[in-house]
């Protein structure tokens, strides 16, 4: 893949690199985002050694735009079995805490992904540094890739692929330290999976108008697929049937779910997918294909935009011009 060009600052162009405060490409890989304290703030994969772990990266944005490196949240860590050299460490997502801690939920892995684990890290400020606490295979299950969600009570949950159960949605303890139940589990239909359970991966939840969405890909490995998503009146399902994000056949605009934001407005609650398009040959120059969500009865889906801006104080979403 030739390497992408870069976005002016500002700007959210999708399929063009974002550059932070000193012009180096920011490393918003896989990434978790939360709007904390006015400010957006981003949890990434460093790929700066590839497909093995080179940190978590935090950036912060007034805007979903404008990145600022803040440095990494958790670094590699010789000395720690899980973030030693050589090991695999996606899909940072943190939740903030009601008692104002900052939980960092990462996947896990060696680098064949056997160990299949959800590792926790915790932090006072949401840049880190966070401390690494422990990894596990939630209630035994194996654990690939990972995404969090917050209710509005405060209750937390971890999305989780487990290809041979399917997709749970965890609630998390009330510390949000560990996991207590599976409220709910969702599978591929049976038709294009007839070997077996599978469910689908990547996965990303939001609340919009008291139903819930849940996101997530096929498994395609860097390979990007039509991604879907399913609806419920709460996470414990019950879950519709998966639907489209984007066009069929454009492999959601050639992206993967990282997550998927939601900007809460004064005029408008608008939700941000936030996608990879993953260049195996050179991770660190993956680019985000980030995209306004319409959500309406039941549907959720994207719409190409070449470039565009998102106001955070009213949540409108506004063309942008950019060239080439
Ligand atoms: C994908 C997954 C990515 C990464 C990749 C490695 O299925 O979504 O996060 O793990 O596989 O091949």
């Amino acid at each position: 893949m030739p390497t992408p060009s870069s976005a002016p600052r500002g700007v959210v162009a999708p399929g063009r690199l974002f550059v932070d405060q000193h012009g180096s490409v920011a490393q918003l890989h896989g990434v978790g985002v939360q709007h904390l304290d006015g400010l957006f703030y981003a949890w990434g994969e460093d790929k700066a050694h590839g497909q093995t772990f080179a940190g978590v990266a935090c950036y912060s944005s007034p805007d979903l735009a404008t990145w600022t490196f803040r440095g990494h949240a958790l670094a590699v860590d010789p000395a720690v079995p899980d973030l030693a050299p050589g090991r695999v460490i996606e899909r940072p997502k943190v939740l903030r805490h009601p008692d104002g801690r900052h939980v960092m939920f990462l996947h896990v892995d060696s680098p064949d992904y056997a160990d299949a684990r959800v590792g926790w890290a915790v932090a006072d400020r949401p840049e880190g540094p966070y401390t690494y606490l422990r990894s596990e295979r939630p209630l035994g299950h194996a654990s690939r890739d990972i995404g969090v969600f917050a209710d509005a009570d405060g209750t937390g949950y971890l999305l989780s692929e487990d290809r041979e159960n399917g997709l749970h949605v965890y609630r998390l303890t009330p510390d949000y330290l560990g996991v207590e139940e599976i409220v709910s589990t969702t599978l591929t239909p049976p038709s294009d999976h007839p070997a077996g359970p599978h469910g689908y991966e990547s996965p990303a939840m939001i609340e919009h108008d008291g139903r819930y969405y849940l996101f997530g890909s096929e498994l395609t490995g860097w390979a990007t697929n039509d991604n879907k998503v399913a609806w419920a009146p709460s996470p414990a399902g019950p879950w519709s049937d998966w639907a489209d994000v984007a066009p069929p056949g454009s492999a959601t605009y050639d992206s993967q779910t990282s997550t998927v934001v939601t900007v809460r407005g004064t005029e408008a609650t608008t939700h941000v997918y936030v996608g990879d398009r993953w260049d195996p040959d050179d991770l660190a120059h993956s680019a985000p294909v980030w995209l306004p969500v319409r959500v309406a009865d039941g549907a959720a889906t994207i719409e190409w935009l070449d470039a565009w801006t998102i106001d955070p104080v009213t949540g409108l979403v506004a063309d942008a011009e950019v060239t080439a």
